[in-house]
Parts: C-alpha cells; sequence; structure tokens
C-alpha cells in the first residue's frame, strides 16, 4: 500500500485570513497534525494560525526543537522528530507539518524535509507555500522590498559582523529576523556601510495580529534614540538605502 503523503504547510504570519485555500484543505482533512515548538508546552504560533479550521478528531503532537547550539544534540533531535512524523506515515495516517510563514524561510521544516531526503526515501512530501512576515509586512507599510535593480538581503540575526557589513555595502534594502533584540546593535553598521541617515527604517513585532507594533523612522532618528521596544521573538526590521 502507498502511503499517504507528508504535507509541510506554510501557515503565514499570523492573520488566519491569509492561509491559502490548499492550507484549509488538508489542514481541516488531516489525521495528525504536527507543531514545532521551543520548549515541552510551550503554545504553538502555527497551531494559533490554524485554530479555526481543526477537525475536532484531528490528533494534535507538539514537536520540541530546543534553541540550542550543539550540533549533535540538534541531529539528534532533527532524527528523533523526523522518526515520529514518518511513523505516523507509515501507519497510514494523513499527517501535517505546521511552519509559520513559508517553509522554505528558516524554518524547522527545512531539517525535517533533509532528514526524510536522507533517511526516509519512501516518504513523499509536499511543502505548500505561505505568505512570509518579511511580505505581509511590506504590504503593511506599502513600501517595495525590492524594485528596478535593487539588491536585497535578509539577515538571521547578528552572527558575523563582517558578513552584514558586506551585505550593508552591496543590498538596497536589508531584512532583519528573529529576536529583536540586536537590531539597535546593527544600526551604526548600516550608517559605516552607505546606509544615509535619511534611510527609511520599519520595526515592527507580531505582524498580521492584533498585538501587532509597528514604527517607522530615519537611521539617523533611531541612533540618536534607539527602540526600546524589540524584545520580542516575532520581530522585523527593514531599513531602505535611501538614493
Ligand atoms: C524561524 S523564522 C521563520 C520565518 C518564517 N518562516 C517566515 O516565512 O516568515 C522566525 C522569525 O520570522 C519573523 N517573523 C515571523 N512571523 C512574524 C510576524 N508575524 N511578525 C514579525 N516577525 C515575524 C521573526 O523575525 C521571527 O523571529
Amino acid at each position: 500500500m502507498a502511503y499517504p503523503k507528508l504535507y509541510c504547510i506554510g501557515c503565514g504570519p499570523g492573520d488566519p485570513d491569509l492561509l491559502t485555500l490548499k492550507a484549509i484543505n488538508l489542514i481541516k482533512n488531516a489525521d495528525i497534525i504536527y507543531t514545532p515548538t521551543a520548549r515541552e508546552g510551550k503554545p504553538s504560533v502555527a497551531l494559533s494560525i490554524v485554530e479555526g479550521f481543526l477537525n475536532k478528531d484531528t490528533e494534535i503532537q507538539q514537536l520540541v526543537f530546543p534553541m540550542i547550539k550543539d550540533f549533535n544534540k540538534l541531529k539528534e533531535n532533527w532524527k528523533d522528530n523526523t522518526k515520529e512524523i514518518t511513523n505516523s506515515i507509515r501507519n497510514g495516517k494523513r499527517a501535517i507539518y505546521l511552519t509559520v510563514g513559508d517553509p522554505s524561510l528558516y524554518s524547522t521544516w527545512i531539517y525535517i524535509h533533509r532528514e526524510i531526503t536522507n533517511a526516509h526515501k519512501d516518504i513523499e512530501v509536499e511543502v505548500i507555500p505561505g505568505i512570509t512576515s518579511i511580505f505581509s509586512f511590506s504590504a503593511e507599510i506599502k513600501t517595495p522590498i525590492g524594485e528596478g535593480e535593487e539588491i536585497i538581503g535578509i539577515i538571521p540575526a547578528c552572527y558575523n559582523l563582517d558578513r552584514l557589513k558586506t551585505a550593508a555595502q552591496c543590498c538596497d534594502t536589508l531584512i532583519f529576523l528573529k529576536d529583536g533584540r540586536y537590531f539597535n546593535s546593527v544600526l551604526e553598521i548600516l550608517m559605516e556601510s552607505g546606509f544615509p541617515g535619511e534611510s527609511d527604517i520599519f520595526i515592527a513585532q507580531d505582524v498580521s495580529t492584533n498585538s501587532e507594533a509597528l514604527q517607522k523612522k530615519k537611521l539617523s532618528e533611531l541612533l540618536r534614540n534607539p527602540n526600546e521596544n524589540n524584545d520580542k521573538y516575532f520581530s522585523i526590521m527593514i531599513a531602505k538605502k535611501k538614493k
């Protein structure tokens, strides 16, 4: 017997109205839904987005992806979580894996998918794209991310200052993701790397949800008065180089 396909669903940035029809249909018909979380019992953001479409008979299973740096432990964790999902599929269950935004952008799905490709070749997968926080944010601020020949860079936290400098020199738009506590620390580097003080900086938390907080400031203004409210994991900052 052929197993059901495993679907990974991009749930968009937070507003359930931004789910695709394909995502909703699959969610309604799932036997089991896997939701990633950073620690046991922590509510899943992706699950909260699809709540209104859940079938009462669908089993919900949290999978913990700890925020640790030990690569060997992480690999073990990805293997274990993948085994759990693939066991369900081999038992004939219609299983779904949820991610926030789009599955291809810094999501836990990427590790699960790689593990399936390497070690569970009998499992067929399909990825349902979702609206990323980036495009949801650009729609809200009514500002294009890229225009004409502009180059765009996406920075997933400030791990390497040299790479950030290179990106800031090359790019016309920079998008910063992950925990916003590091946002203030990159402003000086933007200025040194060719972003004039007149450049627009947009910062938001919880885009497309009821608790969304959004700000637009000039780079020079932010350098004088750094923002103090970036301390959320669901933070995003867009810097547009002034021409
Ligand atoms: C692990 S990445 C996942 C990105 C996701 N796959 C996407 O397409 O947006 C998580 C980061 O995305 C950003 N993010 C995702 N949803 C967001 C939202 N609704 N508001 C603000 N930032 C968000 C934040 O920077 C957060 O730390």
